[in-house]
């Protein structure tokens, strides 16, 4: 078979080696470049943390290794953006001995010559200073945007020219070498309480895919062709658009909470773009205050819908029934659904849904994209705000809620996406940027040819 000899190299099978920072928006297109890689030949090994670890029962096709950390470095998944990152720092530090010493133990087993390389996401700069140490090629997978990439790149910049710290006067002003963002776009924490950690968290992010042997991004040509361009300019590694890879690789199983199946059956009892899918991905979390908005915007919109509702999405909450405000449920009887965590993938597939109110997450703003699914956005951090402002403003798919939540902007903004005419345009676009995406993962597109071509580099390296 053509596909198996990919990576058998004198009469082996050729070992991937993957290392996915623990957490949901990274995990899924990591385990999805696994699929694809084993499905070119490859055998697949996952090194991985305790703290939010895969379950290898779901993947038996795959290796695990579990890396330890010390104790207090891990888990649970705060819910301040800020102790995220430094839980990510942390643990990018902690696994560093356990993972010298794993990895160590599997380069024995499979004999060097059978691994072609691993790929560790951008975040753990650590684990490429042990793969450099042990001369393993390493290739760095970020799995945010081009455009998000080339801010990063661009951070000492933002500050030596004054557009960072932000000053309030100045959130709108335009970023020039960055169009389209503007200030209030870039990776910033909102109030501006950057202690440092988030420079720290991006300089190392670069330092990792510049000392790695290729970039590889979960974005596609027909979306970021400039931004490549530009971060092809900039770096001396090779980079691979080779997205959207949730097209490549059969919906993985790596969802770290259970997916509610049952909304499929209810939407498939609704009519064709009728529907709002909200969902705010894995680690956004809102205020009591704005979770009453939302819910009485989205009850008094009229429109039907589904609602992904995380267990701990509210701060000071941990339980779904006690976050709803009372009389929400009467009041959108018959007409709304609410879930702890839905199959987003087959429900932005469903022919019901008409529009998705998103925190543009990378993978929420590719997976709504590629099935032609026009977005309201409600951007809460990190890239998220950079991503809204391109949905809005470069491929005109959707808009931005804007400002502070208000159940009455709240119903208007899901009317006019849902049944108002600009929506409908924006559906139309979004129908020609999924076109746009099937032709880039088709036979010759972009995507498939750049999957050539880092399976190629895996295999020289
Ligand atoms: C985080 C950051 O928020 C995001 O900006 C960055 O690009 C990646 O890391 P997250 O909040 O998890 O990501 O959002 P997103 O990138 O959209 O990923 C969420 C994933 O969870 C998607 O693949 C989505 O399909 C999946 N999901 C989400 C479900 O399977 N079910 C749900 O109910 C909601």
């Amino acid at each position: 078979m053509a596909a198996e000899s990919d990576a058998v190299h004198g009469g082996r099978r050729r070992h991937v080696l993957l290392f996915p920072l623990p957490y949901q928006g990274h995990i899924n297109p990591m385990f999805r470049l696994a699929g694809l890689l084993h499905a070119r030949g490859f055998s697949v090994t996952v090194f991985h943390t305790h703290f939010n670890a895969p379950d290898p029962a779901r993947h038996p096709q795959y290796r695990f290794v579990p890396v330890p950390v010390p104790d207090g470095t891990s888990g649970p998944a705060p819910a301040a953006i800020e102790d995220v990152i430094a839980q990510i720092l942390a643990l990018g530090a902690a696994c560093e001995s356990g993972f010298r010493d794993r990895l160590a133990a599997v380069l024995e087993e499979y004999s060097r010559d059978a691994v072609a390389c691993l790929i560790a996401d951008a975040h753990l700069l650590p684990i490429f200073e042990v793969t450099a140490k042990l001369a393993v090629p390493t290739l760095a997978l970020r799995t945010g945007s081009a455009a998000c990439f080339a801010c990063f790149l661009a951070y000492p910049m933002l500050f030596e020219k004054g557009y960072l710290p932000v000053k309030e006067s100045q959130r709108d002003m335009p970023v020039s070498e960055l169009t389209p963002y503007r200030v209030r776009d870039l990776m910033v924490f909102l109030g501006d309480d950057d202690r440092g950690s988030l420079r720290e968290l991006l300089a190392r992010a670069v330092t990792a895919v510049k000392v790695s042997s290729g970039l590889i991004l979960n974005t596609f040509d027909a979306l970021e062709r400039r931004e490549l361009e530009g971060l092809r300019r900039d770096l001396t590694v090779p980079v691979f658009d080779i997205g959207p890879l949730h097209k490549f690789s059969p919906a993985g199983d790596s969802s770290l909470l259970r997916q509610d199946r049952s909304c499929l059956d209810w939407l498939d009892a609704r009519p064709p773009a009728s529907a709002l899918y909200v969902s705010f991905g894995s680690l956004a979390c809102m205020s009591p205050r704005d979770l009453v908005e939302t819910a009485w915007g989205i009850a008094g919109s009229g429109v039907p819908f589904l609602w992904v509702v995380r267990p701990g999405m509210v701060r000071g909450s941990a339980h779904q029934e006690q976050e709803l405000p009372e009389g929400f449920e009467a009041a959108t009887r018959g007409r709304g659904m609410v879930v702890a965590w839905a199959p987003q993938e087959e429900v932005l597939r469903h022919r019901a849904v008409g529009g998705f109110w998103t925190h543009n997450g990378w993978n929420s703003t590719t997976e709504s994209v590629c099935e032609g699914v026009p977005m309201l956005c409600c951007p809460y951090f990190g890239d998220q705000m950079g991503n809204a402002r391109y949905v809005e403003h470069v491929w005109r798919v959707g808009f931005e809620v804007g400002g502070e939540l208000e159940r009455g902007a709240v119903e208007a903004a899901i009317r006019r996406l849902i049944t108002g005419k600009d929506g409908a345009e924006m559906r139309a676009r979004a129908g020609e940027l999924k076109k746009a995406a099937e032709e880039c993962i088709g036979k010759g597109g972009s995507s498939c040819l750049a999957i050539d071509k880092l399976i190629a580099h895996m295999t020289s390296l």
